[in-house]
């Protein structure tokens, strides 16, 4: 099981900052991974995402499998060939999809059978197929167990239930995994909201040897609160020494309070998702361009954003496109916010490096409290 070497490289308090080095490029962490989902970041072009400071994207098992179909996208030369991508590419294992999006799921001990969102054909995910998929087919250089994400909220008795069988996929999906020089797979603990199943989940991925080690069934309608108590209830029994992955965050808020807490690794369709309905996350707040106050303000979206996307477009031209359905408007604001939450992770590492990101974390907090909920 390859380790990709993972160097902290400056600390405070808990927060780490340091570079996860892979075959197709460096990542600095604490970073920020964004979505793209089917092959495409949607609305933009793999030139602007590295360009906003990107180092690695992450993409989706679930949503390739069944379109264009992970046979096809592997004769077509993997997916960092068909996508254009040339980084570090991170895969989620299709589960927490499955669970979210698919029509009709049936779990059994060995995997899931559900139908297609898009034509209702029957598929199955096991956590043999989901490596298969991600790290021979797509060719991920970081690919993720199968899981169950757990209900939110749900009982103990289903947490636990929901866990132990993460933990045997887990196994599972090593097995499948095998010895490989230029990949790794990462680990996923569950638990919900309990210490106690967080703690036994935590300890039993750790024991299993990941290459790093994700904290999921997040960002399933918790809040920030929650999120925060469960990240602190599970970091404890992490190792120093391995990336650390909170999957589906989130607000920049969130991301701020995650590396206070530990963290190096963040995904979220958010900048992208946000900036097609409109809305714009700025140093100053989130705005919505398509409200009436901007129809005559010309000045830029931020100008503290080093983005032509951020700088360069009146905020008056942004509510026209938006107001007008036009492609633009979704292209210009995807843009803008993905370089927007890259300049704060880049703001994040280098006041760690610095020591003063507690001050920047009680700045951001008092000025983004309104995003909390
Ligand atoms: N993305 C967001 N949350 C999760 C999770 O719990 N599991 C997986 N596999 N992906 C996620």
């Amino acid at each position: 099981m390859a380790t990709f070497p993972f160097e902290i490289k400056a600390r405070e308090g808990k927060a780490r900052t340091g570079v996860l080095k892979t075959p197709h490029g460096d990542i600095r962490t604490p970073a920020f991974m964004p979505v793209g989902t089917a092959a495409t970041v949607k609305a933009m072009y793999m030139d602007q995402v590295e360009q906003a400071g990107a180092d690695i994207i992450l993409g989706n098992t679930y949503h390739l499998m069944l379109r264009p179909g992970a046979e096809r996208v592997k004769r077509l030369g993997g997916l960092h060939s068909f996508s254009g991508w040339k980084g570090p590419m991170l895969t989620d294992s299709g589960g927490f999809q499955v669970w979210s999006l698919s029509q009709l799921r049936k779990m059994d001990a060995d995997g899931v059978t559900f139908r297609s969102h898009i034509d209702g054909s029957e598929h199955r995910l096991t956590p043999a197929r989901s490596i298969e998929i991600q790290a021979d087919l797509l060719g991920a250089d970081i690919s993720m167990q199968l899981d169950e994400c757990t209900d939110f909220p749900c009982t103990h008795e289903e947490a636990e239930r929901s866990l132990n069988l993460s933990l045997d996929w887990g196994a599972r999906s090593l097995e499948a995994f095998g010895e490989r020089d230029s990949q790794t797979l990462f680990g996923i603990v569950q638990g919900s909201n309990f210490p106690d199943l967080r703690e036994k989940s935590a300890k039993g991925v750790v024991s299993q040897g990941f290459g790093g080690i994700a904290l999921g069934g997040l960002a399933v309608g918790e809040g920030h609160d929650q999120m925060c108590a469960t990240i602190d209830m599970t970091v404890p029994h992490l190792p120093d020494e391995k990336p650390r992955y909170v999957m589906g965050v989130g607000k920049p808020i969130d991301l701020v309070e995650s590396v206070a807490r530990g963290i190096d690794m963040f995904d979220c369709v958010l900048p992208t998702r946000a900036g097609r309905h409109g809305q714009a996350w700025t140093w100053e707040g989130p705005i919505n361009l398509k409200n009436a106050r901007f129809a005559e303000d010309l000045s830029p979206i931020d100008e503290a954003v080093p983005s032509p996307a951020s700088q360069d477009y009146s905020k008056a031209y942004l509510h026209h496109l938006i107001k007008s359905g036009e492609y633009l408007g979704s292209m210009i604001l995807s843009w803008h916010n993905t370089a927007f939450f890259q300049a704060l992770m880049a703001e994040i590492r280098l006041s760690i490096a610095e020591n003063r990101f507690d001050a920047l974390r009680r700045e951001l907090s008092l000025r983004w409290a309104a995003t909390k909920s």
